[in-house]
């Protein structure tokens, strides 16, 4: 088992491979684009959801053709395991004062929806123009909530994946592409 992040290439603990690097580049220049068609003529609020969203944050706002300012959001809902075990809790508050922005709210993956629906309910009360959300990843079977993206990059099914922003504690976010961790290093009995 591999867990004390001694000399072993991370790519080795992948099952498999969902999403490739040339994939999620071609992607996120289509959703750039998207975004920047859809935000022409103004300034966008871009607030990321950390840790998660920081890869996939640094690559599309580089793909925008708008002014943005940029705030970051720390949500906890996850401990280290892969089902999460409580509700979504803010644990790091932005400092941009949201009122008359165009905010776009950026996270990894929606999965139960719970994490974006409560952010999305936070940020709303600090009176944005528009408040409009972005995903890299949506996994559509897995809803507990009733809520949607306006943006997605992928639809992927339900499996727990790695790789690209996305971490099993705190690892695997460096990976370039999505992977699925093999079974037996998801639920380490060290961890149980
Ligand atoms: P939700 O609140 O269930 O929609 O989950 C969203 C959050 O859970 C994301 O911000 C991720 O941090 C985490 N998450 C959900 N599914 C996965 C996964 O397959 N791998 C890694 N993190 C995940
Ligand atoms: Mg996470």
């Amino acid at each position: 088992m591999h867990l004390d992040n001694s000399a072993h290439n991370p790519l080795e603990d992948i099952d498999k491979i969902l999403v490739d690097e040339t994939a999620i580049k071609k992607r996120i220049q289509e959703l750039g684009a998207q975004i920047t068609q859809t935000y022409q003529g103004r300034e966008l609020a871009v607030i990321a959801i950390i840790n998660g969203a920081i890869i996939f944050v640094a690559d599309l706002i580089r793909e925008l053709g708008l002014p943005i300012q940029l705030d970051c959001v720390r949500i906890s809902s996850y401990r280290d395991e892969v089902i999460p075990i409580q509700a979504p809790e803010i644990i790091d508050k932005i400092r941009l004062d949201l009122k008359g922005l165009d905010v776009l709210v950026i996270d990894d993956i929606l999965d139960s929806g719970s994490t974006l629906f409560r952010v999305v309910e936070i940020l709303k009360a600090m009176n944005p123009a528009s408040l409009k959300t972005c995903v890299l990843l949506d996994k559509n079977t897995t809803r507990t909530v009733d809520f949607e993206a306006d943006f997605v990059g992928f639809q992927i099914p339900d499996e727990f994946v790695v790789g690209y922003g996305l971490d099993f504690a705190e690892r695997y976010r460096q990976l370039p592409c999505i992977g699925v961790l093999r079974p037996e290093l998801q639920n380490p009995p060290e961890w149980a």
